[in-house]
């Protein structure tokens, strides 16, 4: 292909690489947490009881860290990254991007010491502090500027798949903080919020299930669009499909939260609303995981000796699993088995450690070469044993908590003939110890594999070397 009048101009790539690097180190600091958080549960005196490291204070450390640290700087790097080649042009504006990077930064430190000193609002995935709240809208703000700025600046007429879905992560994030986060400052770092009772709960919920749908979700599956066809170097499998999928999906996330709240003081329509959009749900997933993997049609083979297309494609193995789960325990009569036992948590983390995890550890590996000028990782061994090390955790980390919590859903049950309970509740906790050990061997596993990852994205940038890329005036597709 020959470019007439090939501007000088290059990307923005300098935030990107910020961004990349940061995932990895969030990624070793959240999980290492997990790890902590996990080996407490099995012996919970673990840290002496000392306050800041105590298991209530440390479980939102682990979560915020990993879902806003880790996954926040994926999202937006690679947002940042797509949003540029796919629209043929630079950054909206250098500033504002670096205080997008800073900015985030600096929520993501302030999260990290105010949490374990015990600041917390107490509504889950929501705990940060008022001030920290406004700091946060500041930056969301300014990313949705320098984002959709890109978007209006583009020289290509057509928006591509990807954009779309970080577009509404952005615009969805920005309308669930808000919402959810209305409350009323009593002091430098104490609120209450403006809500009460069963609309707090509601309000909560419709805020934790569209994180769920929008951040956990929809952010990565922008990222599929564009990194399963690079990788696989294959176009989308069909895009209109991924278009169907679209809208299908963020129509319909937003109506399932209530299957957080099933037999609560929520009225009972809410529920029943919450379970069946929840069971609608499973056809624009699986739309889109297919699409994602047969992506991949005519090129089988590749997946034999590319370990970073591996890590792509399993994702998408586990996001169909997550997905099929989960309308599964919307069910009324599953949830009255599954909600409060650890068969949540293996759902959780088949879908944080299988789909969220591996499509952002395949898209890093795809990244990080390409923005420190390398052909490829330092070493295609560390990525390959990698990604083994990381399936074997998940499989042994799911597997245990999925038959703990069926079976603690069964003990809490049981009945004898005259109505008495069978088991007390502490036999139960006493029956899951061997499950937590075997989750933490499971943790620790898929830490391990994060710790290879830092290892070789630190020799890829010593030994790499910067080159500018240029962007081709006349590239754009009609
Ligand atoms: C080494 C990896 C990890 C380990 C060992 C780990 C461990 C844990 C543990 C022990 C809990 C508390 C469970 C409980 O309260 O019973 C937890 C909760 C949670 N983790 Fe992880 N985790 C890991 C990685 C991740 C990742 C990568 C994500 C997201 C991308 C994630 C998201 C969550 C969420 C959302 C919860 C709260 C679940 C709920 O409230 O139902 N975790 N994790
Ligand atoms: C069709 C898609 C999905 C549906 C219908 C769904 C449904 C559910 C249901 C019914 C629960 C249990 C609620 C309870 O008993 O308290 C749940 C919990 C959860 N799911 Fe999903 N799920 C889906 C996909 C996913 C994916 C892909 C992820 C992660 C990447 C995820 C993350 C979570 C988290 C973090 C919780 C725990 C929330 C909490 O209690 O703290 N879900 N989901």
């Amino acid at each position: 292909m020959t470019f007439a009048n090939t501007q000088a101009t290059v990307y923005n790539d300098r935030v990107v690489r910020q961004f990349a690097i940061m995932t990895v180190v969030w990624g070793v600091v959240g999980m290492l947490v997990g790890v902590l958080i996990a080996a407490q549960l099995a012996w919970p005196d673990l840290t002496h009881g000392i306050p800041w490291l105590s298991y209530g204070r440390l479980r939102p450390l682990h979560t915020n860290a990993v879902i806003f640290a880790f996954g926040g700087c994926a999202l937006i790097g690679t947002s940042f990254y797509v949003v540029q080649r796919t629209c043929q042009v630079r950054l909206f504006s250098d500033k504002m991007a670096a205080f997008v990077f800073w900015g985030w930064q600096l929520v993501i430190v302030a999260a990290a010491i105010s949490l374990p000193l015990g600041f917390t609002t107490s509504k889950e995935y929501a705990e940060l502090e008022w001030p920290i709240d406004l700091l946060i809208t500041a930056v969301w703000v300014v990313y949705a500027i320098v984002f959709f700025g890109t978007v209006g600046t583009r020289r290509v007429r057509h928006i591509y798949v990807a954009n779309w879905f970080y577009g509404a992560f952005i615009l969805a994030i920005a309308m669930l903080h808000i919402v959810n986060n209305a409350e009323l400052p009593v002091g430098p770092m104490k609120s209450y919020s403006a809500y009460a009772g069963v609309q707090d709960a509601m309000v909560q919920w419709w805020y934790g299930h569209n994180a769920v749908g929008f951040l956990l979700t929809a952010g990565f599956l922008g990222m599929m669009y564009y990194f399963i066809p690079k990788q696989a170097e294959r176009p989308v499998y069909s895009y209109r499909l991924s278009i169907v999928h679209f809208w299908a999906l963020i129509f319909t996330y937003m109506w399932a939260g209530p299957h957080h709240l099933h037999y609560t003081a929520l009225p009972d329509w809410a529920q029943s609303v919450g379970m069946v959009f929840s069971l609608i749900l499973l056809a624009p997933s699986w739309g889109g995981m297919i699409n994602g993997i047969m992506t991949l049609s005519g090129a089988w083979h590749k997946l034999r000796d590319d370990p970073i297309l591996r890590f792509l494609i399993v994702s998408l193995s586990f996001y169909g699993m997550s997905t099929f789960e989960g309308p599964m325990m919307s069910v009324k009569t599953v949830n009255a088995l599954s909600h409060y036992t650890d068969w949540t948590i293996g759902h959780v983390h088949s879908g944080a450690l299988g789909w969220v995890g591996l499509i952002t550890i395949g898209s890093m590996y795809y990244l990080i070469p390409r923005l420190f000028g390398r052909k490829e990782m330092y070493s295609v061994k560390a990525i390959e044993v990698h990604f083994w090390v990381a399936t074997i955790g998940i499989v042994i980390y799911i597997a245990a908590m999925w038959i703990a919590g069926v079976m603690q859903g069964l003990m809490w049950r049981a009945v004898n003939a005259d109505g008495t309970l069978t088991y007390t509740f502490v036999e139960s906790v006493k029956a899951t110890y061997p499950f937590y050990v075997l989750r933490l061997i499971g943790g620790v596993l898929y830490l391990s594999g994060m710790v290879v990852m830092l290892w070789n994205t630190v020799k890829t940038m010593t030994a790499g070397r910067v080159v500018p890329v240029q962007i081709p005036a006349m590239a754009a597709h009609a």
